[in-house]
């Protein structure tokens, strides 16, 4: 196995250990925690805590400390999607290859998971060990901005609203609803390692780029993929209506924009000592078929 996946993959075992250690079921409320953990641990890809554990080892923190922050926002990327998946959003049935969480707890459940989830998460940050009350402070506002009322809700809402007709527009609505969490990653990491402002922009200029790259990469699998390797319906987003990348230039342009974005990614940190991983993430996740 090559360095790269040996690593992605050490990363995310620490993830799952520390998200299936949480939301234990034997309580009166149980059938709560039990729709939590359906989402939660249905096997997403984790490129977000992922990314968090990257950047701080990057930048000369311990990686494992890290992880309450990355898997905080991995618990507000599961909320997003059991809401997003609902009838009143984008009405959808499967999600990392198994019955959305409405579908099988009921739509007043799938409500209380993902409320449940984003509450939890503040826990998780308020609650870190292994840093000071200074970087857990840093971390839920750095959470809150990038899934609040202005970062992902808002591009939710710019979605649910119809307004991406444009190509401005839609990379206002992709980089709130997709970009603004994954820069939350990236810059959690950093808050975990103790960075500098001027590292943490640099950070942040990496995700922006993957971020835009990453929901282009989305809306163009959302028309080719294999439904059974993407794990969701294929063809929903045309089903609803919506204006995606792939509209507004076709499937030949937007592989090119996923390719300069991913470029503009790697050149804001490739004179960073030590950043291969990470460049290379960039590459994986701009060819990446789920
Ligand atoms: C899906 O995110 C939602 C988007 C922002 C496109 P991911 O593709 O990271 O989904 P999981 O976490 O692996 O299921
Ligand atoms: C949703 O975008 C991004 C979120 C904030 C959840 P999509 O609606 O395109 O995500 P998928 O394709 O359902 O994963
Ligand atoms: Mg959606
Ligand atoms: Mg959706
Ligand atoms: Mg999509």
């Amino acid at each position: 196995m090559c360095a790269f996946q040996l690593r992605y993959d050490t990363y995310r075992a620490a993830v799952e250990e520390y998200l299936g250690g949480l939301f234990p079921g034997d309580k009166p409320y149980g059938r709560l925690q039990e729709a939590m953990r359906y989402s939660l641990m249905a096997g997403g890809k984790r490129v977000r805590p992922v990314m968090a554990l990257a950047f701080c080892d990057l930048m000369g923190g311990e990686w494992r400390r890290a992880i309450p922050f990355g898997c905080a926002l991995e618990l507000v990327h599961t909320y997003s999607l059991i809401h997003d998946d609902l009838p009143c959003m984008d009405d959808d049935d499967l999600r990392r290859g198994k019955p959305t969480c409405h579908k099988v707890y009921g739509e007043a459940m799938a409500v209380l998971a993902g409320d449940a989830l984003q509450a939890e998460a503040f826990r998780l940050i308020a609650s870190a060990p292994g840093v000071t009350d200074r970087q857990r402070a840093e971390a839920a506002l750095v959470l809150s901005r990038a899934c609040g009322a202005d970062g992902m809700v808002a591009g939710q809402t710019l979605d649910m609203l119809g307004l991406g007709r444009n190509r401005g527009e839609l990379e206002l609505l992709h980089s709130l609803k997709t970009g603004a969490m994954i820069q939350g990653a990236a810059e959690l990491g950093c808050v975990a390692a103790g960075a500098d402002s001027r590292q943490r922009e640099r950070a942040a200029e990496y995700a922006r780029h993957i971020g835009l790259a990453f929901q282009v990469r989305d809306d163009i699998l959302d028309v080719i993929a294999d439904q059974k390797v993407l794990g969701k319906t294929v063809g929903s987003d045309q089903r609803d209506g919506k204006t995606t990348f792939v509209d507004l230039l076709g499937l030949e342009d937007c592989e090119a924009l996923v390719a300069q974005e991913t470029a503009k990614a790697k050149a804001a940190i490739s004179d960073l000592p030590g950043c291969e991983f990470l460049l290379n993430l960039a590459e994986r996740l701009a060819d990446r078929g789920n």
